[in-house]
């Protein structure tokens, strides 16, 4: 893109702004910008006076959930089932760590961060090793795909590089890069980080299947007979990947997805809840969860939304491919985004400044049309880490690790 396209696409979205310190550039710098604005997709800024209106919430009712008990019934049998498939190795996993992790104040990729008390304990390397488990009970490696972003890309690569791998198999580990978006003021003016450079950052989790595709995955999926994924944050170290009942319970099911999930430890834990929104799957954010549905109680007087999805997630391949052109619902949210002020000087604001434009993965279950709640001990399988300290934090986190007889 030469320098009159660029102004032509930026005056169409009112961001001419972008180019105040274009005559102070290298020439590399230039051509580095021109390239930016060339693929930036501008057209998120246009949604921010409709807000309100896309963030609208149909009509929440409780959704059946398939709870411990039944679990613990079918258990043989759903874990039977659940290793045949990944024998067959119809199973891939998908690790989302395109984060920024900015609540655990770390520059670093989450993953790199050391859990560890008497050793080191990695992130990455709890999750390699809890893919181990499977790994070596069925005697079959698994394709892990790992999600990262243009921030922090060569630093996750070069870490598995150094790690070899936790002794995984690198023939079985691929990575690809997430999209990124850019970050505006609460007018929709994007901002500059460098005089070079706009202001941009992961485009959120929803956007991990497109990546993937447009990285040729899908291409190889296929040609490797994957027929399940499961997705799953970076940052609960407890989880268990691959899990074989978790296949198995889908499979017996026919659901095009599954999602783990636990009850809550109080009506205001910080999970997105797992429903029907007009009688269709869903899940609504903690911070959409109104008093009303939140103080909602069933006949036998539990509440009725008190399943929290913890971001593990089992898609069947075959129905992603129907949705992968349908356009998710973008979620625009309040950030603290570091700046060039009107002296080009770089600010870094203590409190939210401006949007950032984001799409999530528990979207998709809107888009899907059968979705198994499963019940998972959250004593077992939920040690999330998001902060320093005090809740979802390292602290429990080892709490949590230590309780399994994990060795810190
Ligand atoms: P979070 O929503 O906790 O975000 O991510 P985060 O970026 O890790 O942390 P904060 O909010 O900045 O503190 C949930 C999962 O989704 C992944 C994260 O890496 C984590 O595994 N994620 C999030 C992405 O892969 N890409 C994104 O753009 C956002």
């Amino acid at each position: 893109m030469d320098l009159e396209q660029a102004k032509q696409k930026l005056s169409k979205y009112q961001q001419e702004h972008l180019l105040k310190y274009f005559g102070e550039l290298t020439d590399y710098e230039k051509e580095q910008l021109l390239q930016q604005i060339e693929e930036t997709d501008f057209s998120a800024v246009t949604r921010i006076a409709d807000k309100e209106e896309q963030q609208k919430q149909g009509k929440i009712s409780p959704i059946d959930v398939m709870q411990l008990s039944e679990i613990k019934q079918n258990q043989e049998f759903f874990t039977q089932t659940g290793k045949e498939c990944i024998r067959a190795g119809k199973v891939g996993a998908v690790l989302l760590a395109g984060g920024m992790g900015t609540r655990l104040g770390s520059d670093a990729p989450k993953g790199m961060y050391n859990i560890g008390i008497t050793k080191p304990v990695y992130i990455f390397q709890r999750i390699i090793e809890n893919l181990f488990e499977v790994v070596d009970e069925v005697k079959t490696w698994i394709h892990l795909f790992i999600m990262t972003s243009e921030k922090n890309h060569e630093m996750t690569v070069s870490f598995f590089k150094e790690k070899q791998f936790f002794g995984y198999d690198e023939n079985h580990i691929h990575f690809f890069r997430q999209d990124m978006a850019p970050a505006s003021d609460y007018q929709g003016n994007i901002y500059l980080e460098e005089k070079g450079k706009l202001a941009t950052s992961p485009n959120g989790n929803g956007g991990w299947y497109t990546s993937m595709a447009n990285a040729g995955l899908s291409a190889f999926m296929k040609q490797e007979g994957i027929e399940w994924l499961n997705v799953f944050a970076v940052d609960n170290v407890l989880q268990k990947v691959a899990d074989p009942c978790f296949i198995g319970a889908a499979l017996a099911k026919n659901c095009e997805v599954g999602a783990k999930v636990v009850r809550k430890n109080n009506p205001d834990e910080k999970v997105g809840v797992i429903c029907l929104e007009d009688g269709h799957p869903s899940i609504v954010e903690y911070y959409e969860l109104t008093d009303m549905l939140r103080n909602t109680m069933t006949k036998d007087g539990e509440p009725a939304y008190n399943f929290g999805v913890i971001l593990n997630y089992l898609f069947k391949v075959k129905s992603l491919e129907t949705i992968v052109s349908r356009e998710l619902p973008l979620h625009i949210v309040k950030k603290k985004i570091p700046y060039l002020d009107e002296n080009g000087r770089l600010c870094k604001p203590e409190e939210p400044n401006g949007y950032k434009f984001e799409t999530l993965i528990l979207d998709f279950i809107k888009l899907l049309s059968s979705c198994l709640p499963f019940e998972v001990e959250r004593e077992k399988e939920f040690a999330p880490i998001k902060n320093k300290t005090g809740i979802d934090s390292v602290e429990s986190a080892r709490r949590l690790l230590k309780q399994n007889g994990i060795t810190l």
